[in-house]
């Protein structure tokens, strides 16, 4: 299993985009702003529904009515996160299959996060119905928020492990 992900690695790494962004002194960084403005909407979203889910700060919208102004560009967030995060991957992807924060953050917790995130987004229709939400919606918002939390430091650990 492992060595079909080297050898698609390899493949995507030799592809020309990649190289260009491996090769140039300004790609790669503004690659990396992209990622990073997608999560800004992406987890800014996200962190907004779960407080209001976890009845923290000012109720002037109930939590359904909060989840479908913010659906739109919780979803444009997440399309540029996942667009500049594969491109940086590209970038080096021999380097980040075998390293073991980015096996974690992509394997485990990404794919978690999106489902939760997902159950959460759905629900928040029936549970927000009122001001006050129920118990499982402030579980799993706390939850949904834990595993965000995760993925950032499984993130920002990926350059302490040298897989060169
Ligand atoms: C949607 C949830 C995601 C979150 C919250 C997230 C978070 C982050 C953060 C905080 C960093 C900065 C690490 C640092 O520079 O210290 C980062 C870098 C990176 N992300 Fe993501 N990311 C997400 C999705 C993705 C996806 C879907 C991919 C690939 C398809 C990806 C690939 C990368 C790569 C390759 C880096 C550069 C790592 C390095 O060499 O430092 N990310 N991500």
């Amino acid at each position: 299993m492992l060595s079909f992900f080297m050898a698609f690695a390899k493949w995507l790494q030799g592809t020309w985009w990649a190289l260009d962004i491996s090769g140039s002194t300004w790609a790669y960084p503004f690659v990396q702003m992209t990622h990073f403005s997608g999560l800004s909407l992406w987890l800014g979203t996200n962190l907004s529904l779960d407080l209001r889910l976890l009845g923290i700060g000012k109720k002037r919208q109930t939590a359904s009515q909060l989840s479908d102004s913010l659906f739109a560009w919780n979803w444009i967030g997440f399309c540029i996160a996942v667009a500049g995060g594969f491109m940086l991957f590209a970038s080096a992807a021999t380097k980040y299959i075998p390293n073991p924060a980015f096996e974690i953050k992509l394997g485990i917790l990404v794919p978690t996060g999106i489902i939760l995130h997902i159950i959460n987004q759905q629900k928040s229709r029936t549970w927000g119905q009122t001001s006050e939400t129920p118990m499982v919606a402030k579980v799993l918002a706390l939850l949904e928020f834990l595993i965000w939390f995760s993925v950032i430091t499984a993130a920002v650990s990926i350059p302490n492990y040298d897989t060169h």
